[in-house]
């Protein structure tokens, strides 16, 4: 059975074929819906439905709220048609349409270091043209036959190279077989890039930089563009659970005493006496910040924190169309359902690191 997926943005309709997703069917047809998680974690493909019905599956509240679920909101990767339907996303046409299409690349691995104990910074060299995006954004890279991870671009647009920064998981399928066995002149394949949460050019205000672990990746990479387009005014936040956990503090620090930006970092569980600050990034944050009439906030990390950050940044008065988000979903490990996923995530705390 197929049905039509109409959507505002795009001129031509959809053709969603039996158990598709909306998302699912639009990315088949190359339309560029907004989306990140894909699995009901992270909200970035909420939108609208202007007409017809769909049936939701499982997504996390977080995602989209039993409110906006009344008004008529849903989660394009989470909905099946139950006839015709029209939708529209909500991401502001300026952002989406500054964004990159995605592509299908060969890259080759052209270095492979330790940042810290458990984040491997990769660097990959792109065969062929270029892959154009905007700070901000990441690319799903697939190691042989495993299943594809998502990893933000840690570097500016225009290198000859990406780099991404892999935190190790415990038991995790692809991060051991990049820490294990992946080596300098391998071939991975690329898709990307993804997400909307990028760098919208120097605004009135501080600029305020949220990372959790290894959300570290893409806000060096919005530093990077906010530092070549003369920001004056740039505060980056790190959280982290200990020291050892840091990385990329000697470039921060040095920024940091050369006035550049003010650089923070936050330990949430320190295993001895630090000079450090402490607690939980968010917490850190609204301290140094208790009102953010004006400023621009991006902010990357576990959802929880990533949440956390959001919520002060609204309740301290920032306006929500200058908070961008990028929340970190982990990987289930082979073999977990998704309703034990989404338990393990309900179970998740505020952690300050990814
Ligand atoms: S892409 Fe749909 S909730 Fe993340």
């Amino acid at each position: 059975m197929t049905t039509r997926l109409s959507i505002r943005q795009w001129a031509a309709p959809v053709t969603l074929r039996d158990k598709q997703t909306l998302l699912e069917a639009a990315l088949a047809a190359g339309v560029p819906f907004p989306h990140n998680c894909m699995s009901g974690e992270c909200g970035a493909c909420k939108c609208r439905v202007l007409d017809g019905q769909v049936e939701h599956d499982p997504h996390l509240p977080e995602a989209l709220s039993a409110d906006e679920r009344a008004q008529g909101l849903v989660l394009a990767c989470r909905s099946r048609a139950r006839g015709p339907v029209a939708v529209e996303w909500l991401v502001p046409e300026r952002v989406r349409q500054a964004l990159p299409p995605p592509r299908h690349l060969k890259v080759r691995v052209t270095d492979k270091t330790r940042a810290s104990h458990d984040v491997i910074r990769l660097r990959v060299a792109v065969q062929g043209h270029a892959l154009h995006f905007v700070p901000g954004q990441y690319a799903r890279l697939r190691v042989g036959r495993l299943p594809a991870r998502s990893y933000s671009m840690a570097n500016l647009p225009g290198e000859g190279e990406l780099e991404f920064h892999i935190r190790l998981v415990p038991q995790g399928l692809v991060s051991g077989h990049i820490a294990q066995h992946l080596d300098v002149g391998d071939t991975l394949r690329l898709e990307g890039p993804f997400g909307s949460a990028t760098w919208q050019g120097v605004q009135p205000g501080p600029l305020l930089l949220v990372a959790g672990g290894t959300g570290l990746a893409p806000i060096m990479s919005i530093l990077g563009a906010a530092l070549d387009d003369g920001h004056p005014d740039i505060h980056v936040y790190h959280g982290v659970r200990d020291e050892r956990d840091l990385y990329d503090s000697d470039i921060l620090m040095s920024l940091h005493a050369a006035q550049r930006l003010r650089y923070t970092p936050v330990l949430s569980a320190p295993g001895a006496a630090t000079p450090r600050r402490t607690g939980f990034v968010h917490e850190v944050l609204a301290r140094d910040f208790p009102r953010l009439d004006t400023a621009a906030l991006y902010a990357a990390g576990p959802p929880p924190m990533v949440e956390a950050v959001r919520a002060h940044a609204l309740a301290a008065g920032l306006d929500a169309q200058h908070i961008a988000a990028d929340a970190f979903h982990p990987a289930a490990p082979a073999g977990l359902s998704l309703v034990d996923r989404l338990r393990r995530l309900f179970r998740a705390q505020v952690p300050a690191a990814a």
